[in-house]
């Protein structure tokens, strides 16, 4: 037989090549490649027991499936996220950036569950159990029978779970410093991830307690290690949230079991993450809605409505390519609106630099949010101040016709729960009709159906014309 040479494994994505080099081929990815042991890694046990497969009963899709009832965890928040609750034996992976608080929503989760009588065990590999209990201790949770330890080898935290009470909630904190003997590679590397977390999922699978994998992520926001512990577990979502902002979103990724475009709104305080459970307000609080170049957007994030404001900076360029910079939005979809309305609504955006900001740091992936973005560059543009009280939702095609967004019925909800009075929107046909019957309803509320986006210019010119009198105003 010949001799087994070491291979190297790129942390990134998991690609094995055959000698070290400078840059994954599979991935792109720099400096990534990492030396492992030959038997490491998947297949190398099927070499060498080769035996013959046992022969086991198949099922038809009509066979007995009672829903095992979910584990709801008391936090509105995080119960929105997972879709109604743990679900037992299944596998929930939460990646995040340092500090941000995955630990800390975490733990709380847990004492919430083992205050309702529920087994709950947490097993940090980062932090001492001193440490945790610290923070618990901060947290006013320590009375909550939380079972703590402080452990890194999986088949030791197997072996203990198994012991006792089969437990309604596992945490792993994390699963990068997990390490199982199946593998030969050193902890922290992608096939000692790979396999640690195989092996929970496996006890999860077999006891039917629910598992939480804790997972780092790289530079650039994706979960640390190889992309399949994410096509593994049964949900992904990742813990969001900025240095500068208070407030923390959990986000939802991958869900067998239920939506994925859930969001969770958490704020950081000094006694842990409180819920939030009125983002809108929170992401228009401090609005100044007497200066030009701010639009506020009727958003959805999954079934619920939420209301942000778009910022946008037009301002003469002293650049050959004038600058454009955007924050929590999709550069490329600038390029497109500002093309659109230069192209469509004879605005003169090429000389330019533009600066766009998401206020409160959310990001924003609707392609509704292109008519609020327009709304902020205009009013910029012409320093026109945008009414206060006035939301804008609509996709902006490259016709410039604007296409109606789902939801609209409850963006107008919201909008009118918060006090606007106007909103600009494109009329729908199901949603626009239910739309308007809401707005009659609630005459706080009322719609102003355009169909281009030559009609939403119009319409910021003569607030221009008459908001133009009052400078001083704006400048202050
Ligand atoms: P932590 O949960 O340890 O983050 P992670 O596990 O994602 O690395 O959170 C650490 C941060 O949270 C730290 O910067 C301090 C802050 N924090 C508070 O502001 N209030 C609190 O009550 C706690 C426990 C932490
Ligand atoms: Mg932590």
């Amino acid at each position: 037989m010949a001799k087994a040479r070491s291979s190297f494994i790129c942390q990134n994505c998991g690609a094995v090549a055959v000698r070290w080099q400078g840059k994954c081929e599979a991935c792109g990815a720099w400096n990534s490649l990492v030396e492992e042991a030959p038997s490491a890694g998947i297949g190398a046990l099927a070499a060498r027991s080769a035996k013959k497969g046992r022969v086991f009963a198949l099922e038809g899709l009509t066979g007995e499936s009672q829903p095992a009832p979910r584990l709801l965890s008391g936090m509105a928040e995080l119960d929105r996220v997972t879709g109604g609750g743990f679900v037992p034996g299944s596998v929930l992976l939460i990646g995040g950036e340092p500090g941000i608080g995955k630990s800390t929503l975490l733990i709380q989760a847990c004492a919430a569950l083992a205050r309702r009588g529920e087994r709950v065990v947490y097993i940090s590999g980062e932090e001492a159990a001193a440490q945790v209990r610290l923070r618990a201790d901060r947290l006013g949770l320590s009375d909550a029978p939380v079972e703590l330890a402080a452990e890194t080898s999986v088949e030791d935290i197997i072996a203990t779970l198994s012991a006792g009470r089969r437990p309604a909630l596992v945490v792993i904190d994390s699963i990068q410093t997990m390490w199982t003997e199946a593998a030969e590679a050193t902890p922290g590397t992608v096939t000692q991830v790979r396999c640690a977390a195989q092996a929970l999922i496996r006890y999860a699978k077999l006891s039917g307690a629910c598992v939480i994998l804790v997972g780092h992520v790289t530079k650039d926001g994706q979960i640390a290690g190889p992309r399949v512990v994410e096509h593994m577990v049964d949900a992904v979502a990742s813990f969001e949230g900025d240095g500068a902002h208070h407030f923390r979103i959990l986000r939802n990724v991958k869900n067998r079991f239920g939506p994925t475009d859930e969001i969770g709104v958490f704020e950081m305080t000094g006694a842990g993450l409180s819920e939030v459970a009125n983002p809108s307000a929170l992401f228009l609080a401090g609005r100044d809605g007497s200066a030009p170049g701010a639009a506020v957007f009727a958003g959805m994030e999954g079934t619920r409505p939420l209301l942000v404001e778009i910022q946008a900076l037009v301002a003469p360029s002293a650049l050959g390519t004038p600058r454009r910079a955007v924050v929590g939005w999709d550069p490329n979809r600038l390029s497109m609106l500002v093309a659109v309305l230069e192209t469509h609504g004879r605005v003169r955006l090429g000389q330019h630099d533009i600066y766009l900001n998401v206020a409160g740091g959310v990001k924003i992936s609707e392609p509704a949010a292109d008519l609020a973005a327009a709304a902020a560059l205009v009013s910029s543009l012409t320093g026109a101040v945008l009414p206060q009280d006035m939301v804008f939702f609509g996709e902006v095609g490259l016709s410039g016709a604007i296409r109606p967004a789902p939801h609209a019925n409850l963006r107008l909800k919201e909008a009118a729960k918060l006090g606007f009075s106007h909103a600009v929107a494109p009329p729908g046909p199901q949603e626009g009709e239910a739309a308007r019957k809401n707005a009659g309803k609630n005459p706080a509320t009322s719609l102003r159906p355009i169909r281009h986006i030559g009609e939403a210019i119009a319409d910021i010119a003569a607030l221009g014309r008459a908001t133009a009198p009052r400078p001083a105003r704006a400048a202050g």
